[in-house]
């Protein structure tokens, strides 16, 4: 089939590239010339694994190209995706401005049947005001479609191959059979590819990401308490999360979520409440707790150093949001370093991936250095922020032997409390007997 990709960020690059990997012919259009002369060349503009291999293997056989040229973009697809930005506007919502400014476009431009695809995360009722927009000028026949996006950074090139569902918000039979057979290949396991009506499908999607960050929040909350009353996060995720009702998954406390997509996605649906008179009681609770979690380790480093951070200096392992990727958007690590630059200490932080997006923000402020263990020469203390899994197995000697003062800080709870113990080290997680 013949598909244009709008917008090549994270969601629009790797839909683009995995879509001409089942052979379809793919376009993807982005206004930034030198990020389309780049892609040309085989660069792949974000770190995201195996995208590179995908993307080259596209490049060279012709099914994936690139262009600025919207025009060329709405010749050229049966399908086009609109995966363009939408950005969080200063009340909370999401900024339409993007989507429906080349929805314009496009409503003076096509000249033949097209199934227009909102990719991005848009509020509910996007797709009828795509519709609009379009259907000002439209000389032909076309149809919207809402088909939100489940990826997940860092995982993202499988989650699109293999997806677990596929969701689909159409009203049109043509369309619907249209989406249905792009989509075939990558269902073949049997997973089921779910038509819904527009607004639905749109809301599925604020509702995943929500219910998640919820149940992360849940569990923050549950490790807060643990601390007060002595009890042990670890052990009560395994005995809620053995309950198939509530799952093992994503039931992992920490220094709170962060990302692109979480937090903007909850404040979306908060603000969408709002907008028709319904409170989101939850969601409220939601943002406010993790915002206070992401400097949940802060009180306990000050106890440690009796509020005297002046001058103490803080080795920081990882500074991306998460593992497995570059992206520090919201990032918790980030949040505590400003409480510790704050509150006069200093700063020398290590992460395999992000470093180079923390140098463009803090410039000289902090420290960064070229590996883990470097990190810790002449610091007082360890804080851990991102579960890279280079961080597990630390060699606890070294860190011993290099700190000043023998005690780790951990925000995601990497290690037993008895294996750090047993070194001889000071250790301080999140909702664990410390
Ligand atoms: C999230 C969703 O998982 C995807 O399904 C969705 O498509 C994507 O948002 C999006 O809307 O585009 P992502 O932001 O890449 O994906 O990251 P996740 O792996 O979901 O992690 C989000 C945050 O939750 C991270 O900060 C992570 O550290 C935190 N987290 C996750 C926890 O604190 N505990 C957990 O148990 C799991």
């Amino acid at each position: 089939m013949r598909i244009s990709v709008i917008g090549t960020g994270y969601v629009g690059l790797v839909t683009g590239t995995c879509l001409a990997e089942t052979g379809n012919e793919v376009v993807c259009v982005d206004i930034n010339e030198q990020k389309v002369q780049k892609m040309r060349n085989g660069e792949v503009p974000i770190y995201e694994p195996h995208l590179d291999v995908l993307f080259d293997r596209n490049i060279k056989a012709g099914r994936l190209t690139f262009s600025t040229s919207l025009e060329e973009g709405l010749e050229h697809g049966e399908i086009i995706f609109l995966a363009l930005p939408t950005p969080e506007d200063e009340d909370g919502s999401a900024d339409l401005s993007y989507v429906l400014g080349v929805a314009d476009d496009i409503g003076k431009r096509i000249t033949e049947y097209k199934v227009i695809v909102d990719k991005s995360t848009v509020p509910v009722g996007t797709a009828e005001k795509v519709q609009e927009v379009i259907a000002k000028n439209a000389k032909c026949d076309f149809d919207v479609v809402s088909n939100p996006e489940f990826l997940r950074e860092g995982f993202a090139v499988d989650d699109f191959l293999k997806p677990e569902r596929i969701v689909v918000g159409s009203s049109s039979q043509r369309a619907t059979e249209l989406m249905e057979k792009l989509y075939k290949p990558f269902v073949r396991s049997g997973n089921p590819i779910i038509i819904m009506d527009e607004k639905s499908a749109e809301l599925t999607k604020y509702a995943a990401n929500s219910f998640l960050a919820a149940k992360i929040t849940f569990m923050n909350e549950i490790a807060n308490y643990c601390e007060k009353v002595g009890a042990d996060v670890d052990k009560v995720r395994r005995g809620m999360g053995t309950d198939s009702r509530i799952g093992k998954r994503f039931l992992f406390p920490g220094i709170g979520y962060g990302g692109s997509c979480f937090p903007k996605d909850v404040k979306a649906l908060h603000k969408s409440g709002k907008d028709v008179d319904y409170d989101f009681q939850i969601l409220d609770s939601v943002i406010k707790v993790n915002q206070k979690q992401k400097t949940a380790l802060l009180p306990k480093i000050k106890t440690y150093f009796d509020n005297d951070l002046d001058d103490k200096t803080f080795a920081v392992w990882g500074l991306a949001f998460k593992p497995e990727t570059d992206d520090i958007r919201e990032a918790p690590a980030l949040y505590l370093i400003d409480e510790l630059l704050n509150a006069g200490a200093k700063v020398k932080a290590f992460d395999p991936e992000a470093m180079d997006n923390v140098k463009r923000k803090y410039e000289d402020r902090i420290q960064f250095s070229k590996t883990m263990y470097e990190a810790l020469d002449n610091t007082d203390a360890l804080i851990i922020c991102t579960e890279w899994s280079i961080f597990r197995t630390p060699d606890f000697k070294k860190i011993k032997d290099s700190l000043k003062e023998n005690v780790i800080f951990d925000g995601r709870n990497l290690y037993d409390i008895s294996d750090v113990e047993k070194e001889g080290v000071s250790y301080f997680s999140i909702g664990r007997k410390d």
